[in-house]
């Protein structure tokens, strides 16, 4: 897959930004970086959207950058010649799709039904903008659109919000959410930009949902181990379940049977997407260890460890099921 686009579903919210002074561009590029978000959407529906762009690219190269509302091929040649490294439009523009396709610019172009998903896959796309998401049916139009069109992923737009965005997230077929929510114009406008890293953090959040898995204590040996796994288990009435490396006090506490990697032993750490978690620490140089990942039988990773111990404790990070 294209790096752009590949990028783009690792980060997994894309920002649609509606611009009225260029000035406010790189203020807010920053705000959405304070927000660990570094993307962004620059719609063509103000005049200032290319110059916008520009700024941007130019002062803030480490911000995914995309033109939005892209109705025409001359719209894309000045989003790219301002720094634009993907273009997305509202609806199927064989014109535009053909120039981006043939020019190998990442293109996201809207689809709202199958006839337009079929065009798409006809110029070889396979991630497509699916707009307006919420008006067309939502998280039910891209299931029962996930049956006949297995390959393709979906970028839900229009009407996805904090309170959505996981209804969308989780299925399988879609790639990223995009959405204003997280760059309200207001806010742009009155220069609120402490409100925007806000937003974008707190959408980041729902989207990686770290949670707390369970801890893993070290013991020297299976005997240990289960005299320790008792205590908890009495004490606070937790079902006890043995296992062949470690044993379980209720789903919270874990004892292994041996001096496991940690000093102490291992904090799990629970994540709605391992890969966008990933992604998402390695930016915030937050070391992972690959060679730790283990993945499923069709070759998603779902669990690997962070490089680093924390207090004496090895930090898995794992996928919630
Ligand atoms: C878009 O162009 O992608 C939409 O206008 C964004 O929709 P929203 O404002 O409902 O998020």
């Amino acid at each position: 897959m294209n790096e752009i686009l590949k990028s783009i579903g690792e980060n997994g919210l894309v920002p649609v930004v509606k611009i009225d002074n260029a000035a406010d561009a790189v203020p807010l590029g920053k705000a959405l970086i304070e927000g660990g978000l570094p993307v962004a959407e620059i719609t063509f529906r103000t005049d200032a959207a290319e110059q916008a762009i520009k700024n941007i690219a130019d002062e803030l190269p480490e911000i995914l950058l995309g033109a939005g509302t892209v109705l025409s091929v001359e719209q894309a040649k000045k989003a790219i010649a301002a720094g634009a490294r993907y273009i997305v439009s509202p609806g199927f523009n064989p014109k535009l799709v053909e120039f981006c396709v043939k020019n190998n610019i990442a293109i996201t172009p809207g689809c709202g039904n199958p006839t337009d998903i079929e065009m798409a896959l006809e110029y070889g796309l396979n991630v497509v903008k699916f707009f307006p998401a919420e008006a067309l049916g939502g998280v039910s139009a891209i299931k029962a659109m996930g049956a006949p069109y297995t390959m393709i992923k979906f970028i839900p737009t229009g009407g996805v919000n904090d309170k959505n965005l996981m209804d969308y997230l989780s299925l399988p077929n879609v790639f990223a959410c995009g959405g204003s929510w997280m760059v309200k114009d207001d806010l742009i406008k009155t220069g609120n930009f402490t409100e925007i890293s806000r937003i974008a953090r707190e959408a980041v959040g729902i989207m990686l949902g770290f949670d707390l898995a369970h801890i893993g204590i070290n013991c020297v040996d299976a005997e240990s181990s289960l005299a320790t796994t008792k205590q908890f288990a009495e004490i606070f009435n937790f079902a006890l379940k043995e296992g062949n490396s470690s044993n379980f006090a209720g789903t919270g506490i874990e004892v292994n049977k041996s001096m496991g990697l940690g000093k102490n032993g291992h904090i799990a750490i629970k994540t709605n997407s391992i890969q966008r978690a990933v992604a998402f620490l390695e930016k915030r140089a937050v070391e992972i260890d690959m060679n730790t990942a283990k993945k499923n039988p069709s070759g998603q990773m779902v669990a690997v460890y962070l490089t680093q111990q924390i207090g004496g404790f090895t930090i898995p990070l794992l996928e919630k099921i």
